[in-house]
Parts: structure tokens; C-alpha cells; sequence
């Protein structure tokens, strides 16, 4: 039977997709929020009353069966049918026969796709934000290995003043506590529930919205049906999320290129995060930590292309919206696999101890605690005091012999202040660290 002949046709229109128009292969990634929506949706049609029991049973078990279908790799997707949701409603269709057509009663695609997408946001945001305590809990690991182990601090990438190891792994815990955290905002800001919006002015039958928002874990119900069918601002605060992720990921990854070379020597790249080079048999390329570094600019053109298309939109639904899914999902893709991949790399870095502590002794790298000697012991100004220290390390004058002999333990030891590198300080820091995730495990925001 042709299809323009079936009830069916009616769900699609007269015209089959072009292949233009066609979102299936990226949409069906959400065919589980998909059907979750259908489900909440047709109970609260039996609910109210507005679709009889023995349907919604029928359209219950349809949806129940086509998840099956799918999770087996047994449904046949029909790009002609052009989404997720014309796939799944056609297919209900072939299963229960006319009752499907009861299904998108109260209902159109344009709340539909943007409780789906709501809900996938949820769900990739949390998992997100789980990969970045994870990293923080790979940072905190070694940081904590790593408190007393000396290494040059640099500003310019020029070695400033000595710090600890643990202390800058500790800098990369703090960003992404602040990942998770914008994660966990992008998270909130989809936990709405747009159905009920209809085509976008509203449905006129008697919903429960809030039973609808209860049964998929929403807090809330969309206040305005204009908006809710045309607001992708959770779409951007995801995407924001996992630019910044990418950011700080790409800072860590350039520290790791640039401490794994054979210059520094700080640390070396364990087998699985690192490659040899098909010419050179002395090489060990940092391929990981490059590819993320690498990869950040994907998340960054996608947070881009979604701001570009949301920005010339009337209201309310406008087809455009179609566009926001590739660079969602592309984004999530990008950030969740470099996440995965930093906590392998940091987790299995070796440090080489030896090699830091060696690149921190001399006297140019604790010119500042000089000065701060002379501040401190002779009550010079400390603009003075740097001046006769400048001297010193230019050459230009000789180190008079009063100078004590500062050594780097004591110029860490030194920044004994909240946030400081003194290892007590840092072994503090790790403490409250250990605590933060903890509660976050505690709190399910983990
Ligand atoms: N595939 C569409 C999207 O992702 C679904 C909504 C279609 N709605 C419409 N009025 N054509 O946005």
C-alpha cells in the first residue's frame, strides 16, 4: 500500500524528505528521550481522560517494543521518513494500526523535539560533568603524590619562582571544578518541560503538564509555549560548557607537550597516550594531549555555529532550530572522548622528580626570596631591595657575602598563605579537594 494512502501519510505530509531535509542520522541518537517523552505524554492522555486506557496501553507497549527494537539493531530506519520522531510514530503505525494516530494528540513535533533535546542535554550534561570529577580526581591523585616534589613555576614560560608539583596539578583541579560546575548549570538550565506548548501557542486539552514533568525527571513546566518551543539557550550553555572544558583541557595538554619533551624532561608519557614516529626511532609523540589541544577548536566552531543560527530567528519554531543538534552532539562527542582521554594520560603520566628539582636550583630562580631576605631582615623597601638583587643577577654587581643561602624547600616553605605553595598548604588544599568530591558523590553531583 502506498503510503499516501495509509492514515498514517498524515504524519509526514504528502511529501516523502529530500535527503536535504533529513535530520535522522543525528536525531536518532535521542530515540531514547524520544520514546520516554511518548510514553509520559500517552499516560497523561489516559490520564485526563483524553485517550481511552486500552489505547494508551496499546501505544505504550508499541513504543516499549520499538526501544527493543532499536537497543537489538533490528529497527529499519527510513531516512525518507525524516526524523526520529516520524520513524517512531510510522513504525507504531505497522504495529498497532490507527490507535498510533492518537499518540501525537495534544502534541507537535515542536514540543516534542525540544523536550527531547532537553532531555539528551540532561543526560550528556551529567555525564560531563561526572567525566571532570573524574579528572579531578586523577589531578588530586598525583597531586597528592607530588606535594613535596619541586618543580620551576613559570610566568612567560620563563622560570619564575619554584612551586610545588602538587600545587600546579591543583591549579588544573580548580578549572575543571569550575567545568563541572558549568555543566551542571547547562543541566539545569534544560530541566524545563516544554510539552504542552503544542505548535507553539499552546494545547487545547485538559494536560497535566506537571504529571508529564514528574514522570521524566523535569523540575519544572515551560512557562511561556512561545519560548519553550524556540529556546535553545540550554543548547548554548552546554556547548559554552564544554568549550571552556576543551579550554582549560588544551592548557593542560600544552603543559604536558611542552614537560614531556626532551628539553624539560618533566614527565613522561605513558605507552597507551603516546606514539613513535615512523622515521625517527628516538621519538615519543604526545598524540593525545596534541588531539585534544587540537580538538578544542571543533567545540569552539560549534558553540559558534548554534549562536549564528539561533540569532536571526522570528518567533517561534523556525526549521533553523533543526541545526543545533550536529554541533550538540558533535560537541558532547569532542569533550566527553578528551575528558575520557585526559584522565587516562594524567593518571599514567611518570614524573621525573630528578629532572624537576634539577631545573629548580640556582640562585636566579629564587632572585624574589632574596629580595624578600632584604626586605624582611634589613627593612629595605622592596623596590630597592629588588634593584640590589637585579644587580646581583645581571651581573652587574657582586653578591655580597651576608646573603643566607635560601634553597627552593625554603622558598616554597615561604608561601605559608591560604592558596600559597608552602606543601602544607598544598596538603590542605588536597584535603578540601578530597572532601569537595566526596560531598559531590554524596550529592549525586558527581
Ligand atoms: N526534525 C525537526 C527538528 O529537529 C523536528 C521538528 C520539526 N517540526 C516542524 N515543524 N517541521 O527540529
Amino acid at each position: 500500500m502506498p503510503m499516501s494512502d495509509s492514515p498514517s501519510s498524515s504524519i509526514r505530509g504528502s511529501e516523502l524528505a529530500s535527503d536535504f531535509t533529513v535530520s535522522l542520522d543525528i536525531d536518532k541518537r535521542m530515540y531514547r528521550e524520544d520514546i520516554a517523552g511518548s510514553i509520559a505524554h500517552a499516560e497523561m492522555l489516559g490520564k485526563q481522560g483524553i485517550v481511552s486506557s486500552e489505547d494508551v496501553e496499546a501505544i505504550i507497549e508499541g513504543l516499549r517494543r520499538i526501544r527493543e527494537e532499536i537497543e537489538a539493531g533490528e529497527f529499519e530506519w527510513k531516512p525518507e521518513l525524516e526524523d526520529i520522531h516520524i520513524n517512531v510514530e510510522a513504525r507504531l503505525y505497522e504495529l498497532i494500526g490507527d490507535t498510533a494516530g492518537r499518540l501525537h494528540t495534544a502534541r507537535s513535533r515542536n514540543d516534542q523535539v525540544a523536550t527531547d533535546a532537553r532531555l539528551y542535554v540532561k543526560r550528556v550534561a551529567g555525564e560531563c560533568r561526572a567525566l571532570c570529577r573524574e579528572l579531578q580526581r586523577a589531578l588530586l591523585d598525583r597531586a597528592e603524590e607530588n606535594v613535596t616534589t619541586i618543580v620551576p613555576g613559570y610566568t612567560h614560560l620563563q622560570r619564575a619562582q619554584p612551586v610545588s608539583f602538587g600545587h600546579v596539578l591543583m591549579a588544573y583541579y580548580e578549572m575543571f571544578g569550575r567545568d563541572a560546575e558549568a555543566f551542571g548549570s547547562a543541566r539545569a538550565t534544560a530541566d524545563m518541560l516544554p510539552l504542552g506548548s503544542g505548535a507553539l501557542a499552546g494545547a487545547t486539552y485538559p494536560l497535566d503538564q506537571e504529571f508529564v514533568a514528574e514522570r521524566l525527571g523535569f523540575s519544572t513546566v515551560s512557562a511561556n509555549s512561545m519560548d519553550a518551543v524556540s529556546d535553545r539557550d540550554f543548547v548554548l550553555d552546554f556547548i559554552f560548557a564544554a568549550a571552556k572544558t576543551m579550554t582549560h583541557l588544551s592548557r593542560l595538554c600544552e603543559d604536558i607537550v611542552v614537560w614531556s619533551s626532551e628539553e624539560f624532561g618533566f614527565v613522561r608519557l605513558s605507552d597507551a597516550y603516546s606514539s613513535g614516529s615512523s622515521m625517527m626511532p628516538q621519538k615519543r609523540n604526545p598524540d593525545y594531549a596534541e588531539l585534544i589541544r587540537g580538538k578544542s577548536g571543533r567545540v569552539f566552531g560549534s558553540l559558534m555555529s548554534v549562536m549564528t543560527t539561533l540569532k536571526g530567528l522570528p518567533l517561534t519554531y523556525n526549521r533553523d532550530l533543526q541545526e543545533d543538534k550536529p554541533p550538540l552532539m558533535d560537541a558532547y562527542d569532542t569533550v566527553a572522548a578528551s575528558l575520557a582521554a585526559a584522565v587516562g594520560m594524567v593518571r599514567e603520566i611518570s614524573v621525573n622528580r630528578d629532572r624537576m628539582e634539577a631545573a629548580s636550583q640556582g640562585d636566579e630562580i629564587l632572585a624574589t626570596d632574596y629580595a624578600d631576605y632584604l626586605v624582611r631582615e634589613r627593612g629595605m623597601p622592596f623596590r630597592e631591595a629588588y634593584v640590589r638583587v637585579a644587580a646581583i643577577v645581571h651581573g652587574e654587581s657582586a653578591s655580597d657575602s651576608d646573603y643566607p643561602t635560601i634553597t627552593a624547600l625554603d622558598s616554597i616553605n615561604a608561601r605559608d598563605i591560604p592558596g600559597g605553595t608552602a606543601p602544607w598548604r598544598v596538603r590542605e588544599a588536597i584535603m578540601r579537594a578530597y572532601g569537595e568530591l566526596g560531598s559531590a558523590r554524596l550529592s549525586g553531583e558527581w
